[in-house]
């Protein structure tokens, strides 16, 4: 794990600490992607001073999440893309607190944010459009809203809408020309020899883990923003690395990696799943 003492040029690194402050120490265009899932607004505590999601508005967390990937966009080469998968909420009706889920201790909030100004009680905030937009006038290129998918999501206890079984993953670039291997998105269908250009829904199921962190993302789906915007020995970046499944991914793909992960433990969890499990980074 690495607390700042190895140099950006490490192969494969897990460093504890804030997204924005830790991406200042890498030079401009380093990367060739990111690939990461940023905290969601009001949904988990994670119970550390600075975490993202916890902002008492909703405008403080677009913001603090458009500096980070201000600095990401810095840190890409000028062909780079951005892999953001965002989930959205509803507003939580003037509740300042979420009973404890015995399945999903995060889930258990010490405080709600208030509704957002124009939004009512029930109103699907639209988090993650809302993000988009900022980070269009912020610079990035919208590329795609792909659809993922959840087919294997568990109802909701709500009777007066639909059980929400899908997030988004944006595909942003730096520059209107960008690497994107439109090969690897290449789809089959129903005829068995042939493929046809890869879709905008992703149907993925997620994956029940027994380990500490509760939001990790289905490895095939990192695979598949992986392949799409990077090559072998191309270098990635997770600002929000959790349990570091896109850290796996790319030592499964021969790509580079660089996760920072504000919670220790969490770090000390995405070293532990690397085959080294010593907590050494590769070289
Ligand atoms: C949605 S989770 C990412 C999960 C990850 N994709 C995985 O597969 O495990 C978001 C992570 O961001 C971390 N986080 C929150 N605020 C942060 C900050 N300011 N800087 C860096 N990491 C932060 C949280 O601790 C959490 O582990």
């Amino acid at each position: 794990m690495s607390t700042g003492s190895l140099t950006p040029d490490d192969d494969y690194q897990v460093i504890v600490g804030d997204a924005a402050l830790e991406l200042s120490q890498f030079p401009d265009a380093f990367f060739q992607s990111c690939i990461t899932s940023p905290p969601y607004w009001g949904v988990r505590d994670y119970g550390i001073q600075g975490q993202i999601g916890a902002e008492g508005s909703l405008g403080d967390y677009i913001d603090h999440l458009r500096m980070v990937f201000h600095e990401i966009r810095r840190v890409l080469r000028d062909d780079g893309t951005l892999w953001l998968n965002i989930g959205d909420t509803y507003t939580s009706g003037n509740r300042t607190w979420r009973a404890p889920d015995r399945k999903n201790p995060a889930r258990a909030m010490k405080y709600r944010p208030p509704t957002p100004v124009g939004l009512k009680p029930k109103d699907l905030v639209g988090v993650p459009w809302r993000l988009a937009f900022s980070l269009q006038e912020d610079g990035w290129y919208l590329r795609s809203d792909i659809i993922w998918y959840k087919p294997n999501v568990r109802p909701e206890s709500v009777k007066d809408r639909p059980t929400q079984s899908h997030e988004y993953v944006f595909m942003l670039s730096k520059s209107d020309r960008y690497y994107y291997n439109h090969k690897a998105g290449m789809e089959p269908t129903t005829d068995r020899n042939a493929l046809r250009h890869g879709r905008t829904l992703w149907t993925i199921p997620t994956k029940p883990n027994r380990s500490s962190h509760f939001a990790m993302f289905p490895p095939s789906l990192v695979k598949r923003c992986i392949d799409l915007g990077s090559q072998p020995g191309d270098r990635i970046i997770d600002p929000f690395c959790g349990s570091g499944t896109v850290g796996l991914v790319c030592l499964e793909t021969n790509r580079r990696f660089a996760g920072i992960e504000i919670k220790p433990e969490y770090a000390a969890l995405a070293l532990s799943r690397t085959p080294w499990a010593g907590g050494q980074p590769a070289h």
